[in-house]
């Protein structure tokens, strides 16, 4: 029998190594699309550390589920499932990562995946480097996702603040010499939009 922290050392282990193992996969070649390149895990738990009240009082009837946008070989579910109890889906393009990963994970184009509505909370960290794609995708998700729901990530094309959403955390990173920053942070799709 494995203690909690035993159990806690074994996900980071796993988290760090699949992360390290699968880095700049994908294709790389293809200049609209992102490879494998993770979001640094300690920020990704703070993030989601802060979404938790919320989500757990969107989701009563139910356990909160998590969707990670462009999942890679799973890590960020393996995260959200062992350490916070949420119900977790993955969708993701590339075939080898999609089948690593070892909680469920749909093989598929997140521009045309149907179900965002399904999901009380949505992390999205740039699956394309093409700012016209991933500006479709984010508005797309934006349209999609239900009410009261959240999206969390960051380096969007699309300016949190401009949504008029509720700001659950906001660790945007700003340019002090000039234009431009890096969105990143977690808001909340209103009620009753
Ligand atoms: C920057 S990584 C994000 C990794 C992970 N979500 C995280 O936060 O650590 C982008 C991922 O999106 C995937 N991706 C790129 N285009 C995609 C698309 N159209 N649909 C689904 N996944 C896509 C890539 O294969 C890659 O695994």
């Amino acid at each position: 029998m494995t203690t909690r922290a035993q159990d806690i050392a074994a996900l980071v282990s796993n988290v760090a190594d699949t992360e390290h193992r699968f880095l700049l996969h994908g294709d790389r070649h293809d200049p609209r699309v992102t490879p494998w390149m993770p979001y640094q895990p300690a920020d990704f738990i703070a993030i989601i550390w802060e979404c938790l009240p919320v989500v757990t009082t969107l989701a009563q009837d139910h356990t909160p589920k998590f969707l990670d946008v462009g999942s890679g070989p799973g890590t960020k579910l393996d995260i959200a499932q062992d350490l916070f109890g949420l119900e977790v889906c993955g969708v993701e393009i590339d075939s080898g990562m999609a089948a690593e990963a070892k909680l469920f994970t749909v093989h598929q184009n997140a521009l045309d995946f149907p179900h965002y509505k399904d999901f009380d909370l949505i992390w999205l960290y740039r699956p394309f480097r093409d700012a016209g794609l991933e500006r479709e995708l984010e508005t797309l998700i934006i349209q999609e996702m239900k009410p009261g729901a959240i999206l969390a990530g960051g380096s969007w094309e699309t300016d949190p603040g401009s949504l008029g959403w509720e700001t659950i955390v906001d660790d945007t990173l700003n340019n002090p010499n000039g234009p431009g920053c890096i969105w990143r942070g977690a808001w909340r799709k209103p009620q009753a939009a």
